[in-house]
C-alpha cells in the first residue's frame, strides 16, 4: 500500500468511528437508569390522563431539580424525570373508566420513560435533533431496558419544548406547593 492509500484508509476508518459515535441516541441512553428510589425519594408532581393512547401517567422529579425549577433556576446537571405509564382501565367497550373525580384509573404499568440532564450530554446529537443535554430511555415494566434504543422520537417530538427545558410538563413543576 503506498503512502497516499494508507491515509486514505485511515481517514475512512476515522470517519466510521464518528459515524458509530453519532447514533442517534446510543451511548448516552446507555447511561441512563432508573434510579432504585425514586417512588420514596422524588416528587410525583402530576399525573396526565391520556385519551389518545388510553393511559394514565405518574411524572416525578428529583426534589433537588423541584427546589431549583421552583427558585426560577434551570433544571440542574442531574436532574431526572420519571414517567410511569400505565394502562387505563377498560369498560366493556373499550372506554377508560373514570373515578368519582372524572379521572382515569391505572390498571397494568405499561412502560417507565426517563429524562436525565448532565453536563456535556447530548453533545453527539445533530442541531437539529439535540435537546440540551438531556438525554431519554426508555424501559419496560419490569424496569429493564427496552430493546428499542432509539431516543430518535423523543428528541424530535420534545424539541419544540426548547423553551421550556424541553419539557411538556414544566408549568407542573413549577406549580408545585
Ligand atoms: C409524539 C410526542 C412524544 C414523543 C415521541 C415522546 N414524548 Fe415524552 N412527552 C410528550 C408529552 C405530550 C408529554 C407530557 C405528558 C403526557 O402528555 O404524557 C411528555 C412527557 C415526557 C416526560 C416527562 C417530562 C415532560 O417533558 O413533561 C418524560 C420523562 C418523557 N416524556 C420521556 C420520553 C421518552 C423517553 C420518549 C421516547 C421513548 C418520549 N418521551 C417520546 C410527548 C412525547
Amino acid at each position: 500500500m503506498n503512502r497516499c492509500s494508507r491515509i486514505a484508509v485511515l481517514v475512512g476508518a476515522v470517519a466510521a468511528m464518528g459515524a458509530a459515535w453519532s447514533l442517534p441516541g446510543w451511548a448516552a441512553t446507555e447511561d441512563v437508569n432508573v434510579p432504585a428510589d425514586y417512588k420514596t425519594r422524588f416528587v410525583r408532581y402530576t399525573t396526565v390522563d391520556r385519551a389518545d393512547n388510553k393511559q394514565v401517567r405518574d411524572l416525578y422529579v428529583n426534589p433537588e431539580a423541584l427546589a431549583a425549577i421552583k427558585a426560577g433556576r434551570p433544571a440542574p446537571s442531574g436532574t431526572v424525570i420519571v414517567l410511569e405509564a400505565y394502562r387505563a382501565r377498560l369498560d366493556a367497550n373499550g372506554d377508560p373508566v373514570k373515578d368519582a373525580n372524572g379521572r382515569y384509573i391505572k390498571d397494568a404499568l405499561a412502560a417507565v420513560n426517563l429524562m436525565e440532564k448532565r453536563t456535556g450530554w447530548g453533545m453527539n446529537y445533530p442541531a437539529d435533533l439535540r435537546n440540551g443535554e438531556w438525554e431519554y430511555a426508555s424501559f419496560l415494566p419490569t424496569l429493564a431496558r427496552s430493546e428499542n434504543r432509539d431516543m430518535t422520537p423523543c428528541l424530535q417530538c420534545h424539541l419544540p419544548k426548547k423553551d421550556d427545558d424541553y419539557l411538556f410538563s414544566l408549568a407542573a413543576i413549577k406549580a408545585q406547593l
